[in-house]
């Protein structure tokens, strides 16, 4: 799968933009000192970290398939107890956190609903549970310029749009799906300055996720094509840009 990737290039290609959601996904679950907290789909541990700020290492578990992706969110995270397993499948009893959370996953399980149901029966009755995805189907996500550009070049490209809780209101069906009850939605936004096209770039060619795996399979000609595509659209450097993710939280 495309997670299986080093640690450090995912930090460069993604982990730069969820570093920043971080912050507000954890207020949005209103995660406060004293609780237990679960984070589904750790990668590197970008939401970990904020977890850990706000509960201490001790009070936090996390969990992510991707083998690369525990052995650095356990280096990063000495005291957090981090596990290799799905959200589908998780390996924790009934009701043993306060809050459990997926910053960036739902749109990656393979049965989001299953998934999403697991989250609720790990997390204490009245818990949150809480989710978010980039807003690719809005064309408002951080790969927004990206995907814009394959999608003129190879117009049958499966992009993220359609991915599960890619578009507004999606989160919100899904949850209910699980029985996640007091479903709230709404969007969060995170904004990042770029120096160079090159900075911007760059990480697109390391292989991470969907975007960076669809890079990969291009012949050297055709990534040229692509970049210098995305660079006529990126020209003014330093550039600023905003992406817009959904976040839904709903009771356990
Ligand atoms: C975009 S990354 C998000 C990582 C981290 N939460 C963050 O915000 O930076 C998606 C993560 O979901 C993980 N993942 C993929 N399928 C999953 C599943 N079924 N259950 C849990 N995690 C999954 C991947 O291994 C990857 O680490």
């Amino acid at each position: 799968m495309s997670f299986t990737v080093a640690a450090d290039a995912y930090d460069r290609f993604m982990g730069r933009y969820s570093v920043l959601l971080a912050p507000q996904f954890a207020g949005l679950a209103e995660v406060v000192v004293g609780q237990r907290a679960l984070d589904v789909g750790c990668g590197p541990g970008a939401l970990t970290t904020e977890l850990v700020g706000r509960l201490g290492a001790a009070a936090v578990t996390a969990v992510d398939p991707s083998e690369p992706f525990v052995a650095a969110a356990r280096e990063r995270h000495p005291g957090v107890s981090v596990e290799r397993a799905s959200a589908e499948d998780l390996p924790f009893p009934d009701q043993a956190f306060d809050a459990t959370l997926a910053q960036l996953v739902v749109h990656f399980m393979e049965d989001p609903v299953a998934g999403l149901s697991e989250m609720a029966r790990v997390t204490r009755k009245d818990g949150v549970v809480a989710a978010s995805v980039w807003d690719h189907a809005g064309g408002q996500g951080p790969l927004s310029v990206y995907w814009d550009t394959v999608r003129e070049l190879d117009p049958d490209v499966e992009d993220e749009s359609k991915l599960a809780g890619a578009r507004e209101g999606h989160l919100t069906e899904l949850f209910g799906a699980a029985g996640l009850r007091e479903i709230e939605e709404t969007h969060l936004a995170v904004s990042i300055e770029h120096p160079t096209f090159e900075d911007w770039w760059d990480p697109f060619t390391l292989g991470v996720g969907p975007a960076g795996g669809y890079v990969a399979r291009l012949d050297p000609e055709r990534q040229v094509q692509l970049r210098e595509r995305c660079r006529e659209k990126l020209s003014t450097a330093p550039f600023a840009l905003t992406a817009r993710a959904w976040a839904a939280r709903g009771l356990a």
